[in-house]
């Protein structure tokens, strides 16, 4: 099953953000086809990659001087922190909220992607940066 397609839907006209878009896509996928059994090395595949992935925004809010502490970098934050709480549960035991995180983020990931990252490309490209 797939928790999440990739549509031209999620695309942002910004090529290195829609191929780590597209990247993130694929890993959640490949954490749901690992589920329930073995989604362990996928799921670590994209954790790594999610912080690189948000790094990446991060940097961007910074050369256009956004404040450290705005709402989407929040967002971000919140979603790392959720995820490694729910990587040490997983590997205390807990499966359960591994097997609920792939379609939270699934739900999570268009919204964020719409707004969040859209006003970002929209902001990079208005200044003529990264774009
Ligand atoms: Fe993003
Ligand atoms: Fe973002």
């Amino acid at each position: 099953m797939t928790a999440l397609a990739w549509t031209d839907a999620l695309q942002l006209q910004h090529e290195e953000l829609d191929r780590t878009h597209e990247e993130f896509v694929q890993l959640l996928n490949e954490v749901e086809a690992a589920l329930p059994d073995q989604p362990w090395d996928a799921f670590q595949r994209l954790l790594a990659h999610t912080e690189a992935h948000f790094a990446m925004e991060e940097g961007w809010m910074q050369q256009l001087g956004f404040e450290p502490e705005n709402c989407h970098s929040r967002q971000h934050t919140m979603v790392l922190e959720l995820m490694r709480e729910v990587g040490t549960r997983y590997q205390a035991g807990e499966h359960e909220p591994l097997e609920r995180l792939v379609p939270a983020l699934a739900e999570w990931f268009p919204q964020h992607a719409e707004m969040m990252d859209a006003a970002l490309v929209f902001t990079l490209q208005q200044q003529g940066a990264a774009a």
